[in-house]
């Protein structure tokens, strides 16, 4: 255990401890620092203890990111009284382990996503958050771009009424990272590790919002996945890609509307472009999040989209942060999150979305798997449990 110098966070809040410190190690810790200032009235966290492999390096982390400790074994930080909240930054073959032993260990979890690598990793996590929310302990899994604040002003509209029915949906989300086929082997690109490849990293998020938005449930699907590049350089020459590069898939809802989905790691020059177009029997709602400040909508009938720029007062999320048309980031998304959790858990309520949300995306990524192997014949979505 080494102590930094830049000690950070309010004392008597809930202590936080972080596992993984690397790009969502990151981006949790500028949330949990910044929350109590840019949510007045939510409650703070305190950045007791980040957690990472390499003792230097995690080291150096903690002491950049504002943490009070680094620690190397994240068993012994689960026995912590002084930790309450226990967040899972590492690769998915890790998130059920850390998850279950910190929910049994009576610590309060959030877990990024995708919520496991496997179906049966996902029911066991909600069999034991059930079990847990018993006795007062809760848990969340992190798909932060519910607490974009034009995605939930779109999904306000859509409960509204506003776009009538829906019926079709077209969601994307298209990165170039891997485009290249010199870049590296990574975890990202082993099964054992990350589960699938653009399936659980992006098609999660993407599925997610379907049900967020829409509140239906997918169904059925039918589809496809690529693997354009089955090799890359690793540390002990060329290694076998054993996940899906990209992803398509047309899916039905339990309420009749039809998806179109389709995730890439591959897209020359998309960087982060999560897309998301729904439309209803009267109107319409598009979004980009490259482009995160504004939702496009047709509304009540009208015929053609507006652009509107959502930093109002009274927007989702946005009291707390700057006055209008001072827009927001990316990072923005994992604060709102954060400020979300700490209220829950100060009300006593479970925060959303829940494990069982992570298992219903899970469902649906499993089918789509499933039907990819069967040369993209329908297959139905298993339900239960969630
Ligand atoms: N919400 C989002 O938008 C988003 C974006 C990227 C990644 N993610 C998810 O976040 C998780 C982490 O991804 P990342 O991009 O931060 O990965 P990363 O490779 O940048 O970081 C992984 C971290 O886990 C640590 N780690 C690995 N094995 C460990 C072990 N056995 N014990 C302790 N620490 C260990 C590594 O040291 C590193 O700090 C994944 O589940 C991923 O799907 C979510």
């Amino acid at each position: 255990m080494t102590s930094t110098p830049s000690a950070s966070g309010a004392a008597g809040s809930p202590g936080v401890a972080v596992i993984g410190y690397a790009f969502m190690g990151k981006a949790h810790s500028h949330a949990w620092r910044n929350v109590a200032a840019l949510h007045p009235g939510a409650p703070g966290a305190r950045l007791q203890v980040l957690v990472g492999r390499d003792a230097d390096a995690v080291a150096s982390a903690a002491g950049q990111y504002g943490w009070s400790e680094s620690a190397t074994d994240w068993h012994a930080v689960l026995e912590r009284d002084d930790i309450d909240i226990v967040d899972v930054c590492v690769p998915g073959h890790l998130h059920a382990e850390v998850a279950i032993a910190a929910l049994e260990a009576g610590k309060h979890v959030i877990a990024e996503k995708p919520l496991a690598n496997s179906l049966a990793e996902a029911e066991k996590m909600v069999a034991t958050a059930r079990a847990a929310r018993e006795r007062g302990v809760h848990s969340m899994v992190g798909f932060n771009y519910r607490r974009v604040p034009a995605l939930a002003l779109a999904r306000q509209h859509i409960a509204a009424g506003r776009i009538g029915e829906v019926r079709q949906v077209r969601v994307s989300y298209l990165q170039d990272w891997l485009a290249d086929a010199a870049a590296p082997m990574t975890w990202r690109l082993r099964r054992e590790l990350a589960g699938s490849g653009a399936l659980g990293d992006l098609a999660s998020h993407a599925v997610d919002q379907v049900r967020y938005l829409t509140g239906h449930e997918v169904t059925a699907v039918n589809a496809m996945t690529q693997t354009f590049v089955p090799q890359r350089a690793g540390e002990s020459g060329m290694e076998d890609v054993t996940v899906d590069d990209a992803a398509w898939s047309t899916m039905r809802t339990d309420r009749g509307a039809v998806v179109s989905l389709e995730v890439s790691r591959m897209a020359s020059a998309r960087k982060n472009a999560l897309e998301i177009e729904v439309y209803g029997s009267t109107g319409a709602v598009r979004f980009d999040l490259e482009s995160l400040n504004h939702l496009d909508v047709a509304l009540d009938g009208a015929s053609t989209f507006c652009r509107r720029l959502v930093t109002d007062p009274g927007d989702p999320y946005i009291d707390g942060w700057w006055p209008p048309g001072h827009v927001l980031g990316w990072d923005a998304t994992f604060t709102n999150q954060a400020s979300d959790f700490l209220t829950a858990l100060a009300a006593g309520q479970e925060p959303t979305p829940s494990f069982e949300d992570g298992l219903a995306v899970q469902r649906v990524l499993a089918a789509i798997e499933a039907s990819a192997a069967q040369a993209g014949s329908c297959v139905e979505v298993e339900r239960g449990l969630a």
